[in-house]
């Protein structure tokens, strides 16, 4: 087939999201795609261009981009806490809206734990406010398909560190694994 036959057959796989989704270690080039996506991605914390920059370079070997067409449909941003180097903390997850269903979120996080640099991780944590639904749901459907335990308790306080800027954010914790 040539190249201009193929052309539309790929933007339409692209559409109704039959293309296949890649997985890949991000780099700095990622950083502004990655700021992009957290911003259509509410109710997401939009974070400084330069943090995710800081979390492609510095922090690439825990994060995982997920590409459908050269587009990114998915992110999770992760760091071993350096006083807790058992555990994985996830700090976001973002899936594209027209990619979001699909089981992405929940296939980002299990390949977020077949990661090098995660290995030997005894649990993953990260936090969630209470009315962020979906996150409960695909942390929790997680936990389950990892035949893992899950637990929550509040962790960044309403009142005491946002000083009612920001609903109570759950530390969740999933495992041992
Ligand atoms: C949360 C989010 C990442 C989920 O991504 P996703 O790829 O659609 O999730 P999955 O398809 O892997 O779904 C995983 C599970 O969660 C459930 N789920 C996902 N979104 C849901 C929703 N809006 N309401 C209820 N359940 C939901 C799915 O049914 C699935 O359950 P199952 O495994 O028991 O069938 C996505 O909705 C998103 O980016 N939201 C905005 C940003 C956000 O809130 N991020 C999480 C906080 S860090």
């Amino acid at each position: 087939m040539t190249e201009s036959k193929n052309a539309p057959r790929a933007a339409n796989d692209a559409v109704r999201g039959t293309a296949q989704i890649t997985f890949r270690t991000p780099t700095s080039e990622d950083g502004v795609r990655v700021w992009n996506l957290i911003a259509a991605c509410p109710p997401l914390d939009q974070n400084s261009m330069y943090c995710n920059l800081l979390q492609c370079s510095h922090f690439a070997d825990t994060c995982v981009l997920a590409e459908r067409s050269e587009k990114v449909v998915g992110w999770i941003s992760a760091y071993r806490p350096p006083a807790d180097h058992e555990s994985i903390f996830v700090w976001q997850v973002a899936v594209s809206e027209e990619a979001r269903g699909e089981g992405l979120g929940k296939r980002m996080l299990n390949r977020l734990l077949t990661l090098e640099a995660v290995a030997g991780v005894k649990t993953l944590k990260t936090t969630i406010t209470k009315d962020n639904t979906a996150s409960w749901r695909l942390f929790s459907s997680f936990a389950q398909s990892q035949s893992a335990p899950i637990c929550d308790e509040p962790f960044f306080e309403k009142g005491r560190h946002f000083n009612g800027h920001h609903d109570t954010e759950h530390m969740v914790t999933i495992g041992p694994f």
